[in-house]
């Protein structure tokens, strides 16, 4: 999604805003461009495509400056092109924006009427003619409080200024944004990654707040214009795990950490002397908790599916599940006993933070589970559990899905053995599997070589299925999302049991169908319903766990078995094998694996 630099110093700045914008480009975006102020002159360069377009544009233009702003942009109002590329600029102001301003057409009109004329089809371009006009009549600082103010929407804004030549001004409403300190320069981000490289200090703007930049002081001020103080934090330094290594892909190496990702979390939650699960600071008394609802989007949503049934299992807590941007807009009937999880691993999905604030301005118990805890989600909850997997750069999520699944599991049994519903015994022997699950992890990775030839069929579909029953059944879901996102390929879940209702009308001869069938309860059942598919020509990939009891099914194409566990363990081991498919499948068509068409790691808008 849209990306923000800037950049005010002594020195040249457009080098450090275009290595900025390549940090950037894990987040998915179709078009970069950068403007800076030379010789009292605001210049761009700007167009569709990858920053190394850009960049070889910058070769043939020098736009070097002082100050300087840098966009990746991720469509919204209008196509993909140069001429919709960010910066945009008039004589007077250049503008960078992150969100959608909703009014921009009654906007527009009446910007038109007063003579001015629009280059692009982008909702941005108005904020440039909203400043240039309030720029003829205010001071800076109140011109920018007036445009600010005819804004309806999301926004995060830098902007540079030909009659202000040091400054950046930034501006924050439902967008993320962020300000650096450097010695002699300062910056602004849309989020702490894009400056990781300049600066470990870091500020973050609240909604409704705008600073001004310049490259020895930044002052902040909120809405009706009085300054305020802020907080510098300092960032950890994981560089290192910002390197692909040896792998062709982030998401080859993201699935690879996985044993790793899960040693850690389990370590940072699992006490080894007391062998007990600790959440420090939890501000609530268990017994104020009667309900429970998960919020998330995408495969942040389908770990939220899988916890509801290990909180029904194992607690007496009523579970319910949302979709951020839905439970957003319906006439919710929030409850003081009910604890809200919001499921984000950037922690700035627009939808989930929205979700948030409405339950936080209804006086609401909100707790987040998320992997980037600087984050605007984690940073507005009134707890948070962080998932302790590391940067997640690939923008089809893996050892994240794994990690949430993992966190969410932990605060299961401990809310079960809090309120009574699971004896000492059996919490014990939980934790006991939950140190061994890394090395079921490790072994499950080893089906890599089977998983990749199989893929052939799966990269080459038409369409096809993912099927499962209980907990399955999310895992399905995932599987079938990570197949699509990556290889283009139609794929759809469905619990097994719904076949007959419509979908069996899909199935025909050769058609791959994935079928998630752990030894569990519902293992006959689902088994049952493979035959139905296999009986319609389907061909049937049977994800399994090993066991002492053989599969009694015939003419089934293919079987993997994950390795055997604690039964409640088994969706994370059956999401291995789904996300090696979805990588190898895609990887035999060539497609950009790391960052998929359309797509963007971090989903700043709704
Ligand atoms: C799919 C995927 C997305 C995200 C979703 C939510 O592989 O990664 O569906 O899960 O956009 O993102 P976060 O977790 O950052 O809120």
């Amino acid at each position: 999604m849209c990306g923000i630099v800037g950049i005010t110093g002594k020195k040249q700045v457009t080098s450090e805003i275009l290595n900025s914008l390549k940090r950037l480009e894990y987040r998915g975006y179709d078009s970069a461009g950068i403007a800076t102020l030379n010789n009292d002159q605001i210049n761009e360069v700007k167009c569709e495509g990858r920053v190394d377009v850009l960049e070889k544009n910058l070769l043939k233009l020098d736009i070097n400056g002082n100050v300087g702003i840098g966009h990746v942009r991720w469509a919204t109002h209008g196509a993909p092109s140069d001429i919709n590329a960010h910066p945009h600029s008039s004589k007077e102001v250049s503008v960078v924006h992150n969100g959608i301003i909703e009014n921009s057409m009654l906007l527009k009109k009446d910007l038109l009427k007063k003579g001015y004329n629009f280059k692009s089809q982008t909702d941005t371009e108005v904020i440039v003619h909203l400043m240039s006009e309030y720029l003829k009549r205010y001071k800076i600082k109140n011109a920018v409080m007036k445009m600010l103010n005819s804004l309806q929407g999301s926004y995060a804004l830098g902007m540079i200024f030909k009659d202000h030549p040091n400054i950046i001004i930034g501006a924050r409403r439902g967008s993320p944004l962020a300000v650096g300190y450097g010695p002699g320069e300062n910056y602004l981000g849309s989020d702490s990654y894009a400056l990781k490289s300049m600066t470990n200090k870091i500020s973050y703007l609240n909604d409704g707040e705008f600073c001004i930049i310049n490259n020895d002081q930044v002052e902040f001020f909120d809405e009706q214009g009085a300054k305020i103080n802020k907080k510098i934090l300092t960032l950890s330094s994981d560089e290192k795990k910002y390197d692909k290594g040896d792998y062709k892909h982030f998401m080859a190496k993201e699935i690879d950490e996985q044993p790793n990702v899960i040693k850690n979390c389990v370590n940072e939650y699992v006490d080894k002397i007391n062998n007990e699960i600790n959440i420090f600071n939890f501000p609530w008394n268990e017994k104020d908790i009667k309900n429970i609802i998960l919020i998330g989007c995408g495969t942040a949503y389908h770990s939220c599916l899988v916890a509801k049934y290990w909180f029904e299992e194992l607690t007496d807590l009523e579970v319910s599940v949302d979709i951020a941007s839905e439970f957003r807009y319906r006439k919710n009937r929030l409850k003081k006993e009910t604890l809200y999880i919001f499921l984000s691993q950037s922690g700035e999905t627009a939808d989930t933070y929205a979700a948030l604030d409405l339950c936080k301005k209804n006086g609401m118990k909100t707790c987040a589970i998320v992997n980037v805890i600087e984050s605007s989600i984690a940073r507005d909850s009134d707890f948070v559990l962080p998932i302790y997997c590391g940067p997640e750069i690939g923008v089809a999520s893996t050892k994240a899905f794994l990690a949430q699944l993992l966190v969410l599991y932990i605060l299961t049994l401990k809310l079960s053995f809090l309120k009574k519903n699971i004896d000492e015994q059996t919490y014990k022997q939980k934790i006991k599997d939950l140190k061994n699950l890394h090395s079921q992890v490790e072994k499950t990775l080893l089906l890599e070589n089977k998983i990749n030839s199989i893929a052939n069929i799966f990269s080459d579909a038409k369409g096809c299925m993912f099927l499962g029953r209980g907990s399955s059944f999310p895992i399905a879901l995932e599987g079938a999302l990570k197949l699509k996102e990556l290889s283009y390929v139609h794929a759809e879940g469905y619990p097994a049991g719904e076949m007959k209702h419509g979908p069996l009308a899909l199935i025909e001869d050769g058609m791959p169908v994935v079928v998630l069938a752990p030894k569990d309860s519902y293992y006959k059942k689902t088994i049952s319903n493979m035959q139905e598919v296999i009986a319609r020509g389907a061909k049937v990939l049977l994800v399994t766990n090993k066991s002492e009891d053989d599969v009694f099914s015939e003419n089934i194409w293919e079987t993997i078995e994950v390795e055997l566990s604690n039964s409640d363990l088994i969706p994370i081991l059956l999401t291995i094998p789904l996300q090696k498919l979805a990588y190898y499948s895609a990887l035999k068509k060539g497609f950009d694996i790391d960052k998929p068409r359309n797509l963007a790691k971090s989903v700043t808008v709704e």
